[in-house]
């Protein structure tokens, strides 16, 4: 091994950055067989901005002024104290040197001193019926300590080829099914009406979304966490689509979905949370928030090709609505795990 330092990554070293930036492009081309069209400003962004609820340090390994691979920790403050969460990405030119391994060694030892005992980092795994996605984490995970703890399936859809005329009679039934709701809309930051429900909600993805062995706990929203999130997205040039459903008698919210477009990725963009409140299940809430979130998707972006999510495989009924909809599976993603005490 040896040969590279360890130093972090200062937003103002404007070699070691690019260096850093060509890193992920490498291995986004290699590991995700550039399938989601590399785009470089939500990375280069989120170096100079700081979020109240979580703090992040960056790290490049670096050999005659290149970097050969990074690591980013990220420890929650507000809640979930126990945790760090890791990136890690080695140059695929630079494998099996031990670079991964002293960077995550690295990292660790500096969450250790946060006073973090639970360590977790997603990755992407193949699955036989989705695309060939780079192989490296199950040995990497294994070597190092890492257990597997938690099962997603990623899924992508392609705007182009969805049947519209099956989605709309989807839209159909599930409107009918959805009596006494209706529909709430806003880009950005949450309007003030909505913002405790959202952040009811919002806590609610921790809990109740299927977490395997992955020791995700209880989080802490309000309105102020929403509007910051907001902020932080705005400055980084996101458009963030929010479709809520009402229920109208009660005024609460039922449910909600957002899809994130980043700053200058003009095809492929990201569906992320989706919840229907437990006392609220079982009226098609999910289908119609889905459906009329993908249809405000495409007036905001017409050229707009590609949507990709990820749900837990024992999460059913989300996939299910998913290939309602139009998306396939497009490989597995683990959620590996280390306890240290
Ligand atoms: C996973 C990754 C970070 C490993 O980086 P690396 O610098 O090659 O890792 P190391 O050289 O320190 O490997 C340490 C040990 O992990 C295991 N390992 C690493 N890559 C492996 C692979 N492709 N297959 C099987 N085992 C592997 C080996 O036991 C290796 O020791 P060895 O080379 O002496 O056999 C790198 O392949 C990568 O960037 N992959 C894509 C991004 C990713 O999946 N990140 C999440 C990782 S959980």
């Amino acid at each position: 091994m040896s040969g590279f330092d360890i130093v972090p990554i200062a937003p103002g070293d404007h070699a070691l950055v690019q260096s850093w930036l060509a890193v992920g492009e490498a291995v986004e081309r290699h590991d995700w067989r550039d399938s989601m069209g590399w785009q470089p400003t939500r990375r280069m962004v989120a170096l100079l901005q700081r979020r109240s609820d979580a703090d992040t340090e960056r790290w490049a390994a670096v050999e005659d002024g290149r970097a050969l691979g990074w690591i980013a920790l990220t420890v929650p403050v507000r809640d979930n104290t126990h945790l760090a969460e890791f990136t890690i990405e080695v140059h695929p030119g630079h494998r099996r040197r031990g670079v991964g391994s002293a960077l995550l060694a690295h990292a660790e030892r500096r969450a250790a001193e946060l006073g973090r005992n639970t360590f977790s980092t997603w990755a992407p795994v193949p699955i036989p019926e989705g695309d060939p996605v780079g192989d490296t984490a199950a040995g990497f995970a294994a070597a190092t300590g890492y257990r597997n703890t938690l099962e997603h399936v990623v899924q992508i859809c392609d705007l182009d080829s969805v049947d519209e005329a099956g989605l709309e009679q989807l839209w159909t039934e599930a409107l009918r099914r959805a009596e006494g709701f209706e529909l709430v809309t806003f880009e950005g930051a949450p309007p003030a009406e909505l913002r405790n429900g959202l952040a009811y909600l919002y806590a609610r993805m921790y809990t109740d979304m299927p977490l395997g062995e992955w020791d995700l706990q209880e989080a802490d929203f309000d309105g102020e966490r929403l509007l910051e999130s907001a902020r932080l997205q705005r400055e980084r040039g996101e458009l963030n689509l929010h479709t809520a459903v009402r229920h109208i008698d009660s005024g609460d919210i039922a449910g909600f979905t957002e899809i994130t477009v980043e700053g200058g990725r003009e095809h492929h963009c990201h569906q992320g949370n989706t919840i229907v409140d437990p006392r609220f299940r079982g009226h098609r809430l999910g289908t119609v928030i889905k459906i009329a979130n993908q249809r405000r998707l495409r007036e905001w972006r017409p050229k707009m090709r590609y949507v990709w999510t990820g749900n837990a495989t024992s999460n059913t009924h989300m996939i299910a609505i998913n290939e309602a909809i139009g998306y396939r599976r497009f490989c597995g993603e683990h959620v590996y795990q280390k306890k240290t005490a």
